[in-house]
């Protein structure tokens, strides 16, 4: 039994700050044609408010709520200097959305399923919130599709565990590929898939990222004691990615799928 959701990652600094560098544009592309003003919209699992209010300014005026579990996010998307008058925000899980039937035209869910345990059970309180007609767009990574060079031993090591971990947690990091499968299960039609590859010019924020986070693994997730790594392994997998993140001749390429489907 997985346990209950909670975001895997955390919200460190340097967690959020891999976020915030997100905007509509360059994270929703994929949906914006979908979009026009007047559109009441729901952007489930919205962060720090990045792609949010983005989206925000697309459909204004129409009424935009942004949803997450974590109040500390919220706060930091409300406190935004460029907050559009149509946004909201709202402390809520995506299992038991605080709408009525019927209340959304579009629903967004950017970097959410994979860290759920429960894919379908949302999706399915996604299409009840949506009109019918309406259009929902989601977007998961997919880890067996990532290329990073090199492929040395350490960093291998440590993507490793890094996904373990996730899945530890009832995430999925192969979520990209069940996105379509996840939506018809939940009753959407008319799903279309499409993939893009984000290449990180900058490594160190990908550096910092899985750094910050396998950091912290022997205390809060206890890896030594269930036998996941070692003291030795672990500091060697720290070493390897401060090491690679200052190389000119290396990549990170993230692998997105993007899935949008009507109700
Ligand atoms: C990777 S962040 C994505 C933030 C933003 N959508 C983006 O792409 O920049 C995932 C967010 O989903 C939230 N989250 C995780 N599980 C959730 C759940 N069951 N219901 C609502 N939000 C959840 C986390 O608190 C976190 O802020």
């Amino acid at each position: 039994m997985p346990a209950p959701d909670r975001y895997m990652p955390g919200y460190t600094p340097r967690i959020v700050s891999f976020m915030t560098r997100r905007s509509a544009d360059s994270h929703a592309a994929f949906f914006q044609p979908h979009l026009h003003p007047g559109l009441r919209l729901l952007d489930c699992g919205c962060g720090p408010g990045t792609i949010t209010r983005g989206l925000a300014a697309q459909v204004a005026p129409g009424e935009v709520v942004g949803v997450d579990l974590e109040a500390s996010q919220l706060a930091l998307a409300k406190n935004e200097p460029s907050h559009p008058a149509n946004l909201r925000y709202v402390q809520s899980g995506v299992y038991e959305l605080p709408f009525a039937v019927d209340y959304f035209d579009a629903a967004f869910a950017h970097a959410l399923f994979e860290h759920i345990a429960e894919p379908v059970r949302a999706a399915r309180e996604i299409h009840r919130v949506l009109k019918p007609g309406g259009v929902a767009g989601l977007c998961s990574p997919d880890w067996d599709a990532f290329i990073f060079t090199p492929l040395n031993a350490e960093l291998e090591a440590a993507t490793k565990l890094f996904r373990r971990l996730q899945e530890a947690q009832g995430g999925n990091t192969t979520a990209g590929r069940r996105l379509g499968q996840w939506l018809v299960e939940a009753g959407f039609r008319d799903v279309k898939l499409s993939a893009r590859y984000e290449c990180l010019e900058d490594l160190t924020v990908m550096g910092d990222f899985l750094y910050d986070r396998l950091e912290r693994a022997p205390k809060q997730d206890d890896v030594f004691g269930r036998g996941w790594t070692d003291a030795t392994s672990l500091a060697q997998m720290l070493k390897a990615i401060r090491t690679w993140e200052k190389r000119p001749d290396e990549l990170f390429a993230l692998a997105w799928v993007q899935a949008v489907a009507r109700k």
